[in-house]
């Protein structure tokens, strides 16, 4: 049988029904880092209509350095654990599994729109992504409450029912300042590239079950740099994530803004392949998946992007290249994309309109 989007997929004990993801979106309606009602209703709805796995958007981990903004989730307080509770329970009962994107912004950070506006700014070198001097250098304490605080919030998540966390090493948040050369310039054992989010990762292993899914999101490309790198060869990648991946993760999420595009110059080979090629992971292919023209940040201007059907992906992926597909905007805008997609209907999907991020159906 050949891998199409029908096809199960067994990540350690939870079966996918299916090879569609919803990619990790953060999109508001919050109160207090707790997700409203309405977030509940849109994660219900995609799980109710096919989703394969749901990632919540990126959620601030329990340390009051973790938030750039009080719009978006936290899995810290009673408050934000109920309302996630209560998300879990929904998806659950549609029949989906789901994980938690967790994220500390670092030095992406502007305090007075934060959860707490009095908390430091704390990033690997006191850098911002632009190399401007900001915030503070993590002192080993820092480090070590951090990396707890990583595992405390997985372990939240595991008895909120979560079937696993996605860890946000990516778009120039923390943990890719660790990673990216630009915002990591220790002279200390972290100055590796890799060091931190391996220990990030052995953390939440220690502190969860067997059964518990740790996925693992990277990316080339930051929140203010579309070209930047933090590999510009395959050695300089797999020095990266191959320690990422034996330090227990099963499932890694290679983010890009175009998913076809070659990663390195010489061969076909997408940000996903090399994933794969890489760390022998199940891996999530993501970016303009079921789009065309216009990429995800232009929602952020009001901008639309014409549907089309994810052909290409497909192949690609009965090809062995990656072993999953996500999609943001499709199904931000559609919350039966992914049903639609699966009964090969993609006649009936809608192009996509950033309305949809304030509508939020
Ligand atoms: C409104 C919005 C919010 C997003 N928030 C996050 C986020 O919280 N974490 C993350 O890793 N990526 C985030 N992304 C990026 C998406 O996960 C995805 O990689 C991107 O939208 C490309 O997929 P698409 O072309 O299908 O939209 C966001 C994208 C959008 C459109």
């Amino acid at each position: 049988m050949t891998t199409g989007l029908n096809s199960p997929l067994r990540i350690r004990s939870t079966e996918l029904a299916n090879r569609i993801v919803i990619a990790p979106m953060g999109v508001g309606h919050c109160d207090n880092g707790a997700p409203d009602d309405d977030l509940r209703a849109f994660y219900r709805r995609r799980a109710e209509n096919g989703v394969g796995l749901l990632i919540t958007g990126a959620t601030f981990i329990d340390h009051p350095t973790a938030s750039n903004h009080v719009l978006l989730p936290s899995i810290a307080g009673q408050q934000a654990q109920d309302s996630w509770g209560r998300i879990v329970g929904d998806v659950h009962a549609a029949g989906a599994p789901i994980l938690l994107q967790i994220e500390h912004a670092g030095t992406d950070r502007n305090p007075d729109f934060s959860l707490d506006p009095t908390a430091r700014i704390l990033g690997p070198s006191g850098v911002d992504q632009h190399g401007r001097a900001y915030g503070e250098s993590m002192s080993p304490d820092d480090i070590d409450e951090i990396i707890a605080a990583f595992a405390r919030s997985a372990r939240t998540a595991e008895h909120l029912g979560f079937d696993g966390v996605e860890v946000h090493g990516a778009h120039g948040f923390l943990i890719d300042q660790f990673i990216w050369g630009k915002t990591n310039t220790r002279d200390d054992e972290y100055r590796e590239p890799s060091r931190f989010a391996v220990e990030v990762i052995q953390a939440i292993r220690a502190s969860t079950g067997p059964d518990f899914i740790v996925s693992f999101r990277w990316s080339q490309w930051k929140m203010h740099d579309f070209a930047a790198q933090v590999a510009k060869t395959p050695g300089e990648l797999e020095r990266v994530l191959r320690p990422i991946a034996d330090a227990g993760v099963d499932l890694f999420h290679a983010s890009t803004r175009r998913w076809w595009e070659p990663l390195f110059p010489g061969s076909p080979l997408t940000a996903a392949g090399w994933t794969k090629k890489i760390t022998s992971m199940p891996t999530i292919a993501v970016g303009s998946v079921g789009t065309t023209g216009a990429v995800f940040h232009s929602v952020f201007q009001g901008r639309g992007a014409k549907a089309t059907a994810p052909t290409g992906a497909v192949e690609r992926m009965q090809q062995g290249e990656f072993d999953l597909i996500a999609a943001g905007r499709p199904l931000l805008g559609d919350s039966e994309w992914a049903v639609k997609a699966l009964s090969d209907r993609f006649g009936e999907v809608r192009d996509f309109d950033a309305h949809a991020l304030a509508e939020l159906r």
